[in-house]
């Protein structure tokens, strides 16, 4: 017998626009068996263990589904060049940007890289994030990139989506862009795919870095290999990722600042995740994405932080929930859903996680605050606890 009964508590309803009070749960191998009224727990069966909520309110755990957390190194001198006015572009071509950050994590040790990147992933968990995706792609050679993919597997605590951005940027070994893309195809991905490093390929397509053709060429190539297809899209300028994402059936499209109406409509009529990052855009001083046609329009959109050295320094999600409702005129209830079951959308673990439903994971945050206490203040997630697979963690 390994049930677990959680009870006592009040169910925050799937909108997010009030709650169920006196509800309860069975938790079998941290999956939720049962979720219902407190007056209908089963009858006769015996629980290993009884947590009681205490009247607290529960919702899903929040999930971060868009983030570059393995780096080693900081980019804070690039701030101030950018913020005194050279452009993020003008950085890169000169060797900055991504490439100062590949300097630097590949000669750091694996050994480093996971401390540091413990360390982060814990910083997300204390803010409620039980599932965090991380992507590779600060390293651009095939050792260096399998490096930082084993560091991301070895994380605890949080469930890891590893994504391999091996494509982020071309490194100096390689003079054309189509070239190294066919390094990548041919010589990096199958062994991402035999040592099971991951299941999703994303590349950063912008004027300057990666193009639609090429790109096209890359990620059908990726399908084909059985990964999984995420797009940097549109970030900077109207470059066509967001549309090759959109034909090629990707998860997701993030960034998309630069979209025509025509495409916030196409992603209305289509199952890819748009992914909005405002915390970065407020960073690179970008105008913010449309979040209001896009969820108007019927588009699933989710939020993240972007967390990297370049263009998002800050892990707060908090942040990126105030942006979406200051900026971007997302409500309340819809920023909780972009950061739960949208965001599982993205990482197509939705049928796992992203809200409480029977067979999913019990993943979810307990508080006594008001709902209405989130994403209003930056820096503060008001006070809660967090609990993954029905473990309460220390760090939350
Ligand atoms: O999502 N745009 C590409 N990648 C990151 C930035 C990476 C960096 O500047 O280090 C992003 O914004
Ligand atoms: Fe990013």
């Amino acid at each position: 017998m390994n049930k677990n009964l959680v009870f006592n508590f009040n169910l925050v309803n799937e909108n997010f626009d009030g709650h169920t009070p006196k509800m309860a749960m069975i938790i079998e191998n941290g999956l939720i068996s049962w979720i219902g009224p407190q007056s209908k727990i089963p009858k006769k069966v015996k629980f290993k263990k009884e947590i009681d909520l205490k009247k607290k309110k529960i919702m899903p755990a929040f999930i971060e589904c868009h983030t570059h957390t393995v780096f080693a190194g900081s980019r804070a001198d690039e701030f101030e060049l950018r913020n005194t006015g050279t452009s993020y572009l003008d950085i890169a071509k000169k060797g900055g940007g991504i490439l100062s950050t590949m300097k630097k994590t590949r000669t750091a040790s694996a050994k480093e890289l996971l401390a540091i990147t413990q360390e982060r992933v814990n910083n997300f968990m204390k803010q409620g994030v039980a599932t965090i995706e991380i992507k590779s792609g600060y390293a651009l050679d095939l050792k260096n990139e399998i490096k930082t993919l084993e560091v991301i597997n070895k994380v605890k605590g949080a469930r890891v989506v590893s994504t391999f951005l091996g494509a982020h940027a071309k490194p100096p070994e390689y003079d054309s862009y189509g070239k190294y893309l066919e390094f990548l195809a041919e010589k990096v991905l199958p062994v991402v795919k035999k040592k099971k490093l991951s299941n999703r390929v994303d590349i950063f397509i912008e004027k300057n870095f990666f193009e639609v053709p090429e790109s096209r060429t890359y990620l059908s190539a990726a399908k084909r290999l059985g990964f999984e297809v995420t797009i940097h899209a549109n970030q900077l300028s109207f470059s066509g990722g967001a549309e090759l994402a959109l034909e090629l059936g990707a998860q997701s499209a993030d960034h998309v600042i630069n979209l025509t109406d025509e495409t916030i409509q196409y992603f209305g009529r289509n199952k890819t995740v748009a992914v909005l990052l405002p915390a970065a855009d407020l960073y690179m001083k970008c105008a913010y994405p449309p979040a209001r046609q896009l969820i108007d329009s019927g588009a699933t959109v989710a939020l993240a932080t972007d967390y990297n050295p370049g263009t998002c320094p800050t892990q707060d999600l908090s942040l990126v929930g105030l942006l979406a409702r200051l900026e971007m005129k997302m409500t309340l209830p819809e920023v909780f859903k972009a950061y739960t079951i949208n965001a599982a959308k993205a990482l197509g673990i939705d049928q796992e996680e992203g809200s409480l439903a029977v067979g999913k994971r019990a993943n979810f945050i307990s508080t006594d605050a008001e709902l209405t206490d989130f994403f209003y203040s930056a820096g503060a997630m008001p006070e809660h606890e967090l609990f993954i697979r029905g473990s309460r963690t220390l760090v939350g």
